[in-house]
């Protein structure tokens, strides 16, 4: 049941091409069932380069930024609705650090270190704040008035 003190939160979940191509998608849903999220929306997609300059905008002008985007463009990706009570931090707390290559030996129980291989293919993506949570979510989703997402018919 829902217990009304406990202030529900969503966050922006996604599973990258190396964690669906490598089979990942299974063992992330158990981490995330089992850690008490609710998966309200989780949607396939493959993503185009204008998708992916958007999403990472803040990044535009990094140097890692065009291999970036050729990376999440390289195959399909399943993009998600977490809800929970405190469910931003304790997303970013389960996937880990940014590098893989860190997380494996200072969160080797992270979802990264399981699943990642370095600072770009790191496997799967955590709003990195409940602002950017707003905006990542409804960047992928729209709700309708009946409280259901659905992915933006574009993607
Ligand atoms: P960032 O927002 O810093 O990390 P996080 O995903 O943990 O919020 O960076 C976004 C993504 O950009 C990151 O997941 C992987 C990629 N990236 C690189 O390829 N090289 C880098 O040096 C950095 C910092 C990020
Ligand atoms: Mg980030």
């Amino acid at each position: 049941y829902a217990d009304p003190s406990v202030e529900m939160e969503s966050t922006f979940a996604m599973i990258k091409p190396d964690g669906v191509s490598g089979n990942y998608t299974r063992d992330i849903k158990k981490i995330i069932s089992d850690s008490g999220f609710g998966i309200i929306e989780e949607v396939m997609v493959q993503l185009d380069e204008d998708t992916v300059k958007n999403f990472y905008a803040e990044h535009s002008s990094r140097s890692f930024f065009p291999r970036l985007v050729q990376y999440m463009t390289s195959g399909p990706v399943l993009i998600m609705v977490l809800d929970k009570a405190n469910a931003v931090a304790d997303w970013r707390v389960l996937i880990g650090p940014t590098d893989a290559e860190t997380a494996k030996v200072t969160h080797p129980h992270s979802i990264r270190a399981m699943c990642g291989l370095n600072l770009q293919r790191n496997c799967v993506h955590g709003s990195d704040s409940p602002q950017s949570a707003v905006r990542e979510i409804a960047f992928f989703f729209k709700k309708s008035s009946s409280g259901f997402y659905s992915k933006h018919d574009e993607l």
